[in-house]
């Protein structure tokens, strides 16, 4: 693999283990708090934007390849990333429409409704099973990026 190639991989596999442990913590209100969650949440914008980023390539080309010849592996993963996408708005929009902290410390005034509190519970429980899903759609190159990450340090 050319060397570009290589830290390309590399790159995605440190943005990738960032990504996860800032979700974990995002996900987690009941340890931070809701005003630190909040501002934790709008923080994680950064590394999810840079995953997308990194797999600009794949997201330009995805929509034309679903009406090509492709395996229905590929056809799964590729509707479940637009599934996770639409996930990750609708828990990040209705986190802002029932913020308690972060709006109200930007003089935003916001009228809580009940329905967004349900949507961003909803969400936000939903994103953590369908996340699962999609490393196990990855677990190959986890595993291999994790072997060669470890040979290359040992
Ligand atoms: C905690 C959150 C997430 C983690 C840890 C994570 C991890 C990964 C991993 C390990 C890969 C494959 C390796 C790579 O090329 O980087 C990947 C690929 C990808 N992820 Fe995520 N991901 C997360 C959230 C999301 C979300 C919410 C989306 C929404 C669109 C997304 C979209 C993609 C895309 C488009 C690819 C490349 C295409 C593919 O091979 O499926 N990821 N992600
Ligand atoms: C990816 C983004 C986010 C995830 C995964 C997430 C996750 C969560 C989770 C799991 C809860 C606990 C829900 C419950 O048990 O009812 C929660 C509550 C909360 N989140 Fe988020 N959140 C995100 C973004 C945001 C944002 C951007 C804000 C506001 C700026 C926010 C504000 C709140 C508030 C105020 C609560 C407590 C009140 C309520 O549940 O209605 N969240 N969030």
């Amino acid at each position: 693999m050319s060397d570009w190639k290589q830290n390309l991989q590399k790159t995605r596999y440190v943005m990738d283990a960032l990504l996860l442990v800032s979700f974990m913590i995002v996900s987690a209100p009941q340890a931070t708090g809701v005003p630190l969650h909040e501002w934790l949440s709008l923080l994680f914008i950064v590394p999810f934007a840079i995953h997308l980023l990194l797999h600009w390539d794949w997201i330009t080309h995805s929509f034309k390849r679903l009406f090509s010849k492709i395996s229905a592996k590929e056809r799964f993963n590729t509707v479940w990333n637009y599934l996770l996408y639409l996930m990750m708005l609708l828990a990040t929009v209705s986190g802002f429409l029932v913020s308690v902290a972060l709006l109200p410390t930007l003089q935003i005034d916001i009228n809580i409704q009940d329905f967004w509190s349900k949507v961003h519970h909803d969400s936000a429980t939903l994103i953590m099973p369908m996340i699962g899903i999609h490393l196990a759609l990855h677990w190959n190159w986890i595993v291999q990026l994790t072997k060669r990450m470890v040979s290359k340090k040992a």
